[in-house]
């Protein structure tokens, strides 16, 4: 890999202006690419050409870093039409994989009813362990390939079916929902599963004046406040990495910074950040719902967006937006989503080591997959 990029401020991108620290991970570099041998240099250019257009970051993402990684991105897309393979990322993969190769982007709702419901032979998922366990267990007929199995997740590592196990006994009879960011294991000892685009809707729609929520305390507060006076929520001590480790104090200071300026500003925030920056944003959602309303307020408003969440969401609204985007603040990198490269794609699909295809016992696939019809019957009702 080449040295990193990291806390790039002010990138230039085609359509409007990014004044955000944006934390990202190094570009892949020539000397890791060996796929090139056979191909045709026109077609390499042209694909090259398509890469910069698509990711929108024309200094980074320059033609010639785009020709590097076009030998993969054409071989990839060649192998996942042979093979029978839908590549399915989420949002905060990197560009490269974004652009290149998915056929699918989103936030874990959206992904999920992906996998379920994909006619391909093959899920390969790009994004951390527990998503490709989720679509294993929503088509566990498929093969489901994981290219970077040691990409974990601090909430799901933070959760384990023998603490569940332990919250029921606590709390017997008490219905258990748990966030989608935890293993088959959890799933399979709790009642629903739940996303950031759901998680209010579903528990609210619960019998019962009490709960059970796992794994992240900090939705989980969230989910208190939302439920006061209606339920006692019990909740587990385990948090997002990245999303928790923002601060209200920022914002504060965008705000002033704005003011001072004459601008306008949005701040927009993932549910699993701290209950004061929630407080201090004005729009709270996932990944996807976060990507929507900043596209939204780019062709609507005369303002500028800070996204308070991790920086693939920003990657995506360069280059997905209609109307040039203002972008202040900084967003975060979560060092587990970006541990997967075309590389690793590649090597996936034409030989997939043992660790790379998903494995699940068949009861835990029947109970973790009850959790999970339940939460598309009461999110889809
Ligand atoms: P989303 O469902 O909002 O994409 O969240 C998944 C995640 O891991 C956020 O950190
Ligand atoms: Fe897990 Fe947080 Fe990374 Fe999402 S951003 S995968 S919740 S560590």
């Amino acid at each position: 890999m080449s040295s990193t990029l990291d806390g790039l401020k002010g990138i230039a991108v085609r359509r409007g202006s990014v004044e955000m620290v944006l934390k990202l991970p190094p570009l892949p570099s020539r000397k890791d690419q060996r796929h090139s041998l056979s191909m045709d240099n026109g077609e390499l250019q042209l694909e090259a050409n398509r890469l910069m257009e698509r990711i929108g970051q024309e200094m980074r993402w320059s033609f010639d870093a785009c020709l590097t990684i076009a030998p993969m991105t054409l071989k990839i897309n060649r192998l996942k039409k042979e093979k029978d393979v839908i590549l399915i990322a989420h949002t905060y993969q990197t560009p490269d994989i974004v652009y290149g190769v998915a056929d699918a982007v989103g936030d874990s709702y959206t992904l999920s009813k992906i996998a379920r419901d994909a006619p391909q032979s093959t899920i390969l998922f790009s994004s951390v362990r527990f998503m490709a366990e989720t679509a294993k267990i929503l088509s566990p007929d498929k093969t489901v390939l994981h290219p970077s199995p040691e990409a974990g997740c601090s909430l799901s590592e933070g959760v384990s079916a023998v603490d569940v196990r332990n919250l029921k006994t606590l709390h017997p009879g008490v219905p258990v929902a748990c966030y989608i960011n935890t293993t088959a294991a959890v799933k399979a000892e709790c009642d629903v599963c739940v996303t950031s685009s759901n998680y209010l809707s579903i528990a609210e729609s619960l019998p019962g004046d009490e709960l059970i929520f796992v794994p992240d305390r900090l939705m989980g507060q969230h989910l208190r406040t939302h439920l006061e006076g209606k339920k006692t929520v019990y909740l587990h001590e385990a948090d997002c990495e990245v999303h928790a480790a923002f601060n209200s104090t920022s914002i504060e200071r965008q705000r002033k910074e704005a003011q001072k300026r004459g601008i306008e500003l949005r701040v927009l925030a993932h549910p699993e950040c701290d209950a004061d920056v929630l407080a201090a944003s004005d729009f709270v959602g996932s990944s996807e719902s976060i990507l929507v309303e900043a596209k939204r307020i780019a062709s609507e408003e005369e303002a500028a967006v800070m996204m308070i969440t991790e920086c693939g969401t920003a990657e995506r609204a360069i280059a997905e937006s209609e109307k040039p985007i203002q972008l202040m603040g900084t967003c975060s990198m979560c060092r587990h989503m970006k541990r997967t490269h075309l590389e690793d794609i590649l090597q996936a699909i034409e030989s997939p080591r043992g660790d790379q295809v998903v494995e699940i016992g068949d009861d835990v696939i029947v109970r973790a997959r009850d959790c999970l019809d339940q939460m598309f019957e009461l999110a889809e009702s």
